[in-house]
């Protein structure tokens, strides 16, 4: 394990068995459909990677590239789209696949910018919820695994954009967040 997590709270043969199940479900629900999935970039690249290929059907992937954390374990509120889906989605079921949901304040942007472009139908599916009292609630479709209000990384997931590569899900020890805000501690690299 690495040393700056304090719990592995889902391992990868965990992950791997919750997201078949999930596709197994997925491709049950929109048989006969025309489906995107609209992955956000960067957190759920390898949740979308691995889901899409557990989904047993013609499926079409693009991905929106949108931030509200930065570098900082507390989201800024500004939600920003970084890039855009290639084309409209008006004749498309949209799947919306988030590696986490914790504040809300993403997805809840992402649904409102998604339903001004009236795709045929718009669900959610999460890898990762967390248990806390929300900015903005927002209904999810498919949930992987409810989590306490701890700062998570690994599986996609990043401190600082570390950690992304991490094949489970832990739990990051404050002490490599610990004073995020004063620049004396930024230098204190993740990796050290
Ligand atoms: C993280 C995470 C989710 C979002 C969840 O993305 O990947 O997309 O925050 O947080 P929220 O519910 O409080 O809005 P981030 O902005 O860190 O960008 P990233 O995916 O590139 O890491
Ligand atoms: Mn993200
Ligand atoms: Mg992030």
């Amino acid at each position: 394990m690495h040393q700056d997590i304090s719990e592995i709270l889902f391992s990868e043969e965990h992950i791997k068995a919750k997201v078949q199940e999930l596709g197994k479900q997925i491709t049950e629900d929109f048989q006969g459909k025309h489906l995107l999935l609209l992955g956000t970039l960067k957190g759920a690249v390898p949740f979308i990677a691995d889901l899409a290929r557990a989904i047993d059907m013609p499926l079409e992937l693009d991905y929106m590239a949108i931030s509200s954390y930065g570098n900082s374990t507390q989201s800024s509120g500004i939600v920003r789209i970084l890039k855009d889906l290639e084309g409209p989605i008006d004749n498309k079921h949209i799947l919306i696949i988030e590696d986490i949901i914790d504040s809300g304040l993403t997805l809840s942007y992402l649904v409102d910018v998604i339903r001004r472009r009236n795709p045929l139908s718009l669900s959610i599916c999460t890898l990762l919820y967390k248990e806390r009292k929300r900015m903005k609630e927002v209904p999810v479709n498919y949930i992987g695994f409810t989590i306490p209000d701890k700062f998570v990384v690994g599986y996609g997931l990043d401190y600082a954009q570390y950690y992304r590569n991490l094949p489970y899900v832990g739990i990051l020890k404050p002490s490599v967040y610990e004073g995020e805000s004063e620049p004396e501690q930024q230098h204190a690299s993740p990796a050290e």
